[in-house]
């Protein structure tokens, strides 16, 4: 009985103490799989911006989770994953599943830069994540009672990353997924109205939105501090990822994992739970 090289060589996850990284690393772990976190503050470090960090923290790797950060719709993004992909292949790393963004064409010109390479790939191109009320910079929003975005009532199908994450954990560790495209939803749409008012009354608060115009966002933001390079980001995804192309759901979680997604008031309540809606605004 020898032991399977593949057994003890670890997975590589990018942005491993983000959203969705810090997810696929509990299970991972939980698996009992050895794996190894790439990010700014990992050992070794990993840093998009520094190529000579790339490949140390792929060296012995069997396959990669690769979450670009800050979006794949930033300028640099799909020469940077292509860069990294072929990187991986040189150094003995095929498989690996990509994170993407659903209805952003330079995201899927990512993609393809990925594929071309040749390797062993699964992509899970998201929509919005629900946790953006409460891990990211929606987060004050929520706390200030006020959700003040361009997003008008065109409704979005959030979708959360617990099912993210069991999605890449799949396709990092079982082959049926290698060559699969998973477009990924939560199973309703909600206006962010409704969000609002799922948020609200789980978490038994006062909570409205606001619907903004780009202009009036983009001050916004200026004014809390946001740097100009984040403002552009998110002014570009208001108005080309939020006009109502993106509003249906998909099977995307069915077909990867044989179940439905999961439910944004299930969602709204386990979060409400946590207590990290019961302070009250940083930056408001
Ligand atoms: N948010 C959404 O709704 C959504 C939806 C679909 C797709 N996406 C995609 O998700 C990706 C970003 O995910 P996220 O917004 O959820 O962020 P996130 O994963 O929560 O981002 C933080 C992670 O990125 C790491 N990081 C930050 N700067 C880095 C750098 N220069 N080099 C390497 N690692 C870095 C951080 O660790 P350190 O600080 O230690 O470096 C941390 O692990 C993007 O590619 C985006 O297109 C997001």
């Amino acid at each position: 009985m020898g032991t399977r090289p593949n057994e003890i060589k670890p997975i590589l996850v990018l942005g491993g103490t983000g959203k969705t990284g810090r997810r696929i690393v509990e299970r991972l772990t939980e698996r009992g799989l050895p794996v190894r976190v790439g990010s700014r503050s990992a050992r070794p470090p990993f840093d998009w911006e520094d190529r000579s960090t790339w490949a140390p923290a792929l060296e012995g790797v069997r396959a990669a989770y690769v979450s670009y950060y800050p979006d794949l719709a930033i300028p640099g993004a799909v020469e940077a994953t292509h860069a990294f992909a072929e990187l991986a292949l040189a150094s003995g790393v095929k498989r690996l599943a990509l994170l993407s963004g659903r209805g952003e064409p330079e995201a899927e010109r990512a993609e393809e830069a990925v594929r071309d390479t040749g390797a062993e790939l699964t992509i899970l191109r998201s929509t919005w994540f629900m946790q953006n009320f409460s891990e990211d910079y929606m987060l004050d929003h929520v706390l200030s009672g006020e959700i003040r975005l361009p997003a008008g009532d065109v409704p979005t199908p959030f979708l959360d990353v617990d099912d993210l994450a069991d999605i890449a954990v799949e396709a990092l560790t079982d082959d049926r997924h290698i060559g699969q495209l998973y477009e990924l939803t939560g199973r309703r749409s909600l206006t962010f109205a409704q969000a609002a008012e799922e948020i609200g009354d789980a978490a038994g608060r006062e909570l409205h939105y606001t619907p903004v115009s780009l202009e009036v966002h983009a001050k916004e933001l200026t004014e809390h501090g946001v740097p100009p390079e984040f403002v552009e980001f998110l002014t570009y995804l208001f108005k080309e990822v939020v006009d109502g192309r993106n509003a249906d759901t998909t099977d995307g979680v069915r077909r990867a994992l044989g179940r439905e997604p999961r439910d944004f008031r299930d969602y709204a309540r386990e979060t409400a739970a946590s207590g990290v809606w019961n302070g009250s605004a940083v930056s408001a």
